[in-house]
């Protein structure tokens, strides 16, 4: 197996120090670039980056000089994965797209452009193909896959089982979100300690959109989205990581009884469970039948953070079906899902 040099893009955030972490010891990519702000370029990473993460800076990084954000300044790296700030990354992954480096982001700019994958190894590996129709650079080698929003990971790792086995007609949900999901310094501990925070702003249309176009249908270039209404209340919560959602769903074909839905959860098989993806996660999904679990503090780190933990599993006495799905916001939710799609994208010949 080739051994990758990659580079991150937003490497002094939160999202892009779970890169780093995460990437220590990966056993076919190697951090050999960084990239920020102007503001810490030219520093080294231990004087630019306000380090969050729970274990030292690996020492293979800390003194790495931080580079700006340009594709030039690049060069020899195979591709970049980006934790940007949404209010640049337009403009700076399309131009490393352009200059024949892939991107594998983070950020929401190109989720929803039609012929930009945005994927979930479990749930839409087949999307992948939409790179071929991408056109940054004549010859393909440049281009960008997105993974999802953070809450959109337990949602839709959750609905693809219901959605194939029974259809789904609507859903509600309110998702009570973790604090590092905010970036660093994030929410003011004055407004959120003690608290719920009923609005998080822009975060419901992305969570009502983006698994329609994941449980979508894949066409020549671009993808059919699948139809049915998503409401979402996004709240803020003083729970450090795991996104937590509260969900009730109508099917389309309503099951026999409650334990349908249960066993069609506890024998999904994952697509890519045969590929020996190094960061996929043995179970993708876990039912837990006790209805104390799942909890964020016991269980987000479940299978290194990459797990989607399923709870409360019961009928609905106004739809179908209510659950729990909790998943890691920063890991599965960010990083750990772009690392996923970077495996998936090398074991599929995208990234040679
Ligand atoms: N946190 C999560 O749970 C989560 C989950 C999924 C997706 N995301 C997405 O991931 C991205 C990063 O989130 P985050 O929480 O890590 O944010 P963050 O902590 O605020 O980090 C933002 C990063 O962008 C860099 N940056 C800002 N302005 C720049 C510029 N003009 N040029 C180049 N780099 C610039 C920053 O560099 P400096 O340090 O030099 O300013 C920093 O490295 C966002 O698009 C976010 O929506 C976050």
């Amino acid at each position: 197996m080739k051994n990758y040099n990659v580079g991150v893009l937003g490497a002094t955030g939160a999202v892009g120090q779970k890169f780093i972490r995460l990437l220590q010891n990966h056993p076919w990519f190697t951090i050999k670039a960084l990239g920020a702000s102007g503001r810490s370029a030219g520093k080294s990473y231990k004087d630019a980056a306000n380090w969050i993460e729970s274990t030292p800076i690996p020492s293979a990084i800390e003194n790495i000089l931080v580079k700006n954000c340009s594709a030039s300044e690049f060069e020899g790296i195979d591709f970049v994965f980006s934790g940007l700030d949404s209010s640049v990354a337009t403009e700076i992954e399309g131009e490393f797209a352009r200059a024949g480096i892939p991107v594998i982001s983070n950020a929401k700019n190109y989720r929803t452009q039609p012929n930009v994958p945005l994927l979930v190894p479990e749930v839409n590996p087949d999307h992948i193909e939409l790179i071929k129709t991408q056109t940054f650079t004549d010859d393909g080698s440049g281009w960008i896959v997105t993974n999802p929003n953070c809450v959109v990971i337990p949602l839709v790792m959750s609905l693809r089982p219901l959605f194939d086995n029974f259809g789904v007609k609507s859903v509600i949900l309110t998702s009570l979100q973790a604090i590092s999901g905010a970036g660093y310094p994030g929410v003011p501990s004055l407004d959120i300690l003690g608290n719920v925070i009923p609005f998080i702003g822009g975060e419901e249309p992305k969570i009502a959109d983006e698994p329609l176009k994941l449980l979508g249908t894949l066409k020549k270039d671009s993808v059919e989205y699948a139809r049915f209404p998503i409401q979402a209340t996004a709240t803020r919560v003083p729970v450090l990581n795991g996104h937590f959602l509260s969900i009730t769903a109508a099917l389309e074909t309503p099951p026999a009884d409650i334990d349908e839905v249960i066993n069609v959860l506890k024998d999904w098989k994952s697509p890519i469970a045969e590929l020996g993806l190094p960061s996929a996660p043995g179970y993708p999904l876990h039912v837990y039948d006790d209805p104390r679990y799942p909890q964020p503090r016991l269980h987000a780190d479940s299978e290194n953070g990459m797990q989607t933990a399923i709870g409360r599993v019961r009928s609905s006495n106004v739809f179908d079906i209510s659950y729990v799905a909790m998943a890691h916001n920063t890991i599965r939710g960010a990083a750990g899902g772009a690392i996923l799609n970077a495996e998936l994208l090398v074991k599929k010949g995208y990234l040679n």
